[in-house]
């Protein structure tokens, strides 16, 4: 075989599992929380730019397989996940994922990357986002309810973003919260481990649930949840996956991502057809109203959108410039003229 090298033109950054590890380091994890929500923010103020599409979900029994694409019409982007609520009983995560952006110009990937962090990463950074637009102002304590792969990532970025000061622990798995409680410790948030989703409920102004079970679960009944807080759920994101007692939406002002895809994954799955929302771009816009009283429950119905996984690949191609945190591949057959692929193949002998 002649050892010919790929040329530049084959070659596409990829950034490892470690390398984003590193990157997120070197960034600083609340920094970098906080300028992925700016980037999740300018995104969702030119939402009308974007090509939009609910994902593409292949389900079986025990989890759901995921495509979302999206475009701003010069950069495309789509993200793999999976979502398994049992995986982690076999020791793989419930949610693994990776990503790609490309240029529009020539339809040529321009970065391949991990994204089970960035995954993690962007949810929190969207939710913080959320949350300074819809929380009641000053809000100092969140209950986080499920305390999972996500849930550190959640705790710094209402941290980093919002402001918070202190997080209040619940999970059915008491181990999960003694992981979460360690992961927290030092970071500058007061931590109480509670007993109940009751217990952590009690002084918050921010509730969220990021808990995996395959069914309508109720995480929140509706007297649970007092007038005035924020309620920001991300676990209810499948169809027959939900966290929410409906009356609770009844009570509340919903805020989603992309109406087409909540409608079929959110918690507003279990309402009727035209159950009014208002999107969260036209909140970010200045187009419609966020936060009106000190009484109103606003509720973030979130089910994770193509745009955030789009920003959060352009931030981390904007971060990575200059620093070693990537590996080149070639993931693109390049042969000299564009039309001798087969004479490329045969040269390799
Ligand atoms: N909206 C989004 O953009 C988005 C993005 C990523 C993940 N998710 C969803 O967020 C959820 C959490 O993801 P993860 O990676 O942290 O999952 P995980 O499996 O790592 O953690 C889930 C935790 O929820 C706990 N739990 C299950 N039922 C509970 C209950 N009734 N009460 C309290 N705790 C309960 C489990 O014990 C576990 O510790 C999943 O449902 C996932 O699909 C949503």
């Amino acid at each position: 075989m002649h050892a010919t090298l790929p040329s530049a033109k084959a070659l596409v950054p990829f950034v490892s599992v470690e390398n984003m590890m590193r990157l997120v380091h070197h960034v600083g994890i609340e920094p970098f929380l906080k300028e992925l929500s700016d980037y999740i923010e300018q995104d969702f103020r030119r939402w009308e730019s974007f090509d939009k599409t609910p994902r593409l979900a292949s389900h079986s029994r025990d989890g759901v397989i995921e495509l979302m694409p999206t475009s701003d019409g010069t950069n495309y982007s789509f993200k793999y996940v999976n979502g398994h609520p049992k995986n982690t009983r076999n020791g793989f995560q419930t949610v693994a994922a990776f990503g790609l952006l490309a240029d529009v110009l020539n339809g040529y990937p321009i970065l391949l990357t991990e994204m089970t962090l960035l995954t993690a990463l962007r949810t929190a950074a969207t939710s913080a986002m959320a949350a300074r637009h819809l929380a009641p102002r000053n809000a100092t304590t969140m209950a986080l309810i499920g305390n999972g792969a996500q849930a550190e990532f959640q705790a710094l970025a209402m941290k980093a973003v919002v402001g918070i000061n202190h997080v209040r622990l619940y999970d059915v798995d008491p181990a999960a919260t003694a992981k979460a409680a360690r992961n927290l410790e030092g970071k500058g948030l007061q931590v109480t481990s509670c007993r109940t989703a009751e217990a952590a409920i009690e002084g918050s102004q921010i509730i969220t649930t990021c808990t995996a079970d395959k069914q309508n679960a109720q995480i929140l009944t509706d007297n649970l949840v007092g007038s005035g807080v924020h309620i920001n759920a991300i676990g209810g994101d499948c169809p027959g996956k939900t966290e929410l007692h409906p009356d609770i939406l009844l009570r509340a002002d919903t805020y989603v991502e992309y109406p087409p895809q909540t409608r079929i994954e959110g918690e507003i799955q279990q309402m009727s057809e035209d159950f009014p929302v208002t999107e969260l771009w036209k909140v970010i816009a200045g187009l419609d109203n966020g936060r009106r009283d000190d009484r109103q429950i606003t509720l973030f119905d979130s089910v994770g959108f193509a745009i955030e996984d789009f920003s959060a690949l352009r931030y981390v191609r904007d971060k990575l410039s200059g620093t070693p945190f990537s590996q080149d591949l070639d993931i693109v057959a390049d042969p000299d003229d564009p039309r001798d692929l087969f004479g490329m193949l045969e040269r390799a002998r």
